[in-house]
C-alpha cells in the first residue's frame, strides 16, 4: 500500500517558531498540507509562514503559550474557524533548565518543565480530539532519548516529563485506534538547536559537530505522518551515529 497522501490536511505544529518544530512545519507544506504554526514568538512564526508560503504551502499563524489551557482552546477554535479542524499534530514545544540535578533544581522549573513538556501535549490533543478521531489523524510528539531510556544528566523534570509522554502515546494508540488516530513517540538525541543553550555547559560549534539537524528529525516526522492508515508507528528513536 503507498503512503498516505497529506495534501491539504491540516496539521497543527507547536513549537513552530524554530528548531525541529519549525523544519516539521516547512516539510509538511512542502507535501501539500495546511499548516497551523503555534509558539510564544510571533515574530518567530511569521518567519517561518513565510518559508512555508514560499514552499506552497499555506500557513496560519497562532501564538500561543502552550502551558495556558484556555489559550490552546483558542487558538484550536481560531483554526477550526479558518480550516474546519485540526487533521494531525505536531508538538514539538519543549522546555528544559540548566539547573537540573538534585543540588540546583528549582521547585517551579520543575513545574513549568511538567506543564510545557507533558500537561501542553495533553492539552492540546484534547482539544484536537474530535477533530483527530473525524479526520482519523496522526499525533507526533517530539519527546527525547531521555523519555525513551534513562540519559543522565537530561534533568529530572525533563527525564520524567519526557517518559511521560511515551506513556501517553503508548495511551492513545490503545485508547484511540478504533477511532482511527494514532499517535508517535518520536525520540531524538542530540539535535543542533536553540534548545542547547539551556544545556549546564553549552556545546561549542566543535561539540555540536555531527549532531542531528532539524531537517533530520523532520524527516522522521513526515515518514510517521505520511505512514499509510494501517500503519502506526508507536515510537522512533533518531540519534546522531557517534551517540554513546
Ligand atoms: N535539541 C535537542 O538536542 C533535543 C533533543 C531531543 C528532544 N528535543 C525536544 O525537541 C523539541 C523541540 O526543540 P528544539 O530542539 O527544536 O528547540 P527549539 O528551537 O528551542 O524549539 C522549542 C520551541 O518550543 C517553543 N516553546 C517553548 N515553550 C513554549 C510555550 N510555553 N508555549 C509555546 N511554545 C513554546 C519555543 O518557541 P517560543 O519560545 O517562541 O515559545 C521553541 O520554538 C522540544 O520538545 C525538545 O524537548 C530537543
Amino acid at each position: 500500500m503507498s503512503e498516505q497522501s497529506g495534501a491539504g490536511r491540516v496539521v497543527w505544529v507547536t513549537g513552530a517558531g524554530s528548531g525541529m518544530g519549525r523544519a516539521a512545519a516547512v516539510a509538511a507544506a512542502d507535501g501539500g498540507r495546511r499548516v497551523a504554526l503555534s509558539g510564544r514568538r510571533p515574530d518567530a512564526l511569521e518567519s517561518v509562514a513565510e518559508d512555508v508560503r514560499a514552499a506552497g504551502g499555506e500557513a496560519l499563524v497562532v501564538p500561543l503559550d502552550v502551558t495556558d489551557v484556555a489559550a490552546i482552546d483558542a487558538a484550536h477554535a481560531r483554526i477550526a474557524d479558518a480550516w474546519g479542524g485540526v487533521d494531525d499534530l505536531v508538538l514539538s514545544a519543549g522546555l528544559n533548565t540548566p539547573r537540573r540535578t538534585w543540588e540546583n533544581q528549582r521547585i517551579d522549573d520543575f513545574r513549568s518543565i511538567v506543564a510545557t513538556n507533558l500537561t501542553a501535549v495533553a492539552a492540546v490533543v484534547q482539544a484536537s480530539i474530535a477533530d483527530l478521531r473525524r479526520a482519523r489523524g496522526t499525533v507526533v510528539a517530539i519527546s527525547s532519548v531521555a523519555g525513551w531510556a534513562f540519559k543522565p544528566g537530561a534533568g529530572i523534570a525533563y527525564a520524567a516529563s519526557k517518559t511521560a509522554v511515551g506513556a501517553l502515546c503508548r495511551d492513545l494508540n490503545v485508547a484511540e485506534w478504533p477511532n482511527g488516530v494514532r499517535a508517535t513517540h518520536l525520540c531524538p538525541g542530540d539535535v543542533d538547536t536553540e534548545f542547547l543553550s539551556m544545556r549546564p555547559e553549552v556545546p561549542d560549534a566543535a561539540n555540536r559537530e555531527g549532531m542531528l539537524s532539524p531537517d533530520d528529525v523532520a524527516r522522521a516526522v513526515l515518514f510517521a505522518l505520511d505512514s499509510p492508515a494501517h500503519v502506526r508507528i508507536d515510537e522512533l528513536v533518531i540519534t546522531p551515529t557517534h551517540l554513546r
